[in-house]
């Protein structure tokens, strides 16, 4: 059976990782895979986490099935995370939100249930996108699109262009946006342009699917959830996929949610019961470790503020070092879109000969696309990747 298996090339993340853990060189700067890191390079389990996780040990009483939904209580908080208490869609009953195996399970399921909903579906992508959005969604079996999302020249969200293809979309069609930080490029839709997205998704009767992966990590824990806030109070329908792995620096445990919002309650309640049959005979249930944190923080006063203020010293650490970088590349070209960007990635707009220049003679790895995590950067390995990005970009071609 496994004799006509060819070996597959990396994953061009997770490849990355690898390929960078071997590179023996000291001064080596990894500005690949997209987790946050500190001063020391490192990525450190969050205090909150770390209270949390050692009240759950003292008063865990069981580690008995917790069901395809996963845990209850965590639901709902997320509910309130993304939707801020008292948003009308959930005084309305309209939300349903269920536990999953981290962001990807999310994007995952929601393919799964979309496919129940409609086999043809069709879902437009922006390009470009996280390179593992179309082989989560286009694997389920949906047929994929793609929408121009980023000026190249400018590196700033293309709106007209956006706006322009998407009217091409048909009634029934899904557009995935990312609800902040958007990955690979931080260029994000502002509050007029999420207005205006929101007109043309009522209008063509579109279904919306936000991916929200950094809440919390782009401005703030309010201001990234606009968008979704916004289409879920004016849309019938709106799909979130959201990802704990970034905000809490719970990567490994594999905690993710993904909301349903439905006209109404009792559509709401048909639709999550597709959804749980498909997750049972996809994974039958989420493991439990990752979202029991999460729900001891989000319930615990303390342990809230806690957190909040630690993502709030990520967030700034991020938004001070984009700055810094643009200074520090100065009037080498125009790099000051990293300022104007968010969240942990930008896109440097420098050729895949560039990238492989800076991996091989500087030790720096960035993702081909020349995406960098900004988070990866630190006051002490900066003046050097400014420095050499500088010399590789102002090389003939
Ligand atoms: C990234 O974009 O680097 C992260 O979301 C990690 C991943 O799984 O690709």
């Amino acid at each position: 059976m496994f004799e006509h298996l060819k070996t597959l090339p990396q994953d061009p993340i997770l490849g990355l990782m690898k390929t960078f853990r071997e590179d023996p060189r000291s001064n080596k700067v990894d500005l690949g895979v997209g987790v946050y890191r500190d001063e020391a390079g490192a990525t450190p389990i969050m205090a909150a986490v770390q209270q949390a996780q050692q009240r759950l040990l003292e008063t865990e009483t069981t580690k008995a099935y917790i069901g395809p939904a996963g845990a209850e209580g965590f639901n709902h908080l997320i509910g309130q995370l993304l939707l801020g208490a008292g948003h009308p869609a959930l005084n309305d009953g309209r939300v349903n939100v269920v536990q999953t195996p981290g962001g990807c399970g999310a994007l995952r399921m929601a393919a799964e249930f979309l496919k129940l909903c409609k086999p043809d579906t069709t879902v437009w992508v922006s390009t470009p996108t996280w390179a593992n959005h179309i082989p989560l969604l286009g694997g389920a079996g949906l047929s994929i699109r793609e929408y121009p999302y980023l000026d190249k020249a400018t590196l700033s969200v293309d709106f007209d262009a956006m706006m322009a293809c998407l009217e091409q979309a048909d009634a029934g069609d899904v557009v995935l946006l990312h609800g902040c930080c958007h990955n690979p490029s931080g260029a994000d839709l502002d509050a007029d342009q999420w207005t205006a997205i929101t007109d043309l998704v009522e209008r063509k009767g579109l279904l919306p699917f936000i991916d929200i992966a950094y809440q919390g990590l782009g401005e703030g824990l309010e201001q990234d959830a606009l968008g979704v806030r916004l289409m879920a109070e004016r849309l019938p329908e709106v799909i979130v996929a959201s990802s704990c792995s970034k905000n809490f620096g719970l990567y490994r445990e594999r905690t993710g949610a993904l909301m349903l919002i439905s006209a109404n309650a009792a559509q709401g309640q048909a639709a999550t019961s597709q959804l749980l049959s498909a997750i049972r005979s996809h994974y039958s249930m989420p493991p439990s470790h990752g979202a029991a944190v999460v729900e001891m923080i989000l319930d615990t006063p303390e342990l809230m503020q806690q957190w909040q203020n630690e993502l709030n010293g990520m967030c700034t650490r991020i938004l001070e070092l984009r700055s810094a970088l643009s200074r520090a590349l100065g009037p080498a070209g125009d790099f000051s879109f990293i300022e104007r960007q968010r969240g942990m990635f930008s896109f440097l707009g420098i050729s895949p000969q560039q990238v492989q220049s800076l991996r091989d003679e500087f030790g720096i790895y960035m993702l081909d696309s020349s995406r960098i995590n900004i988070a990866g950067l630190s006051t002490a390995t900066l003046p050097r990747v400014a420095e050499a990005l500088k010399e590789v970009a102002g090389r003939a071609e």
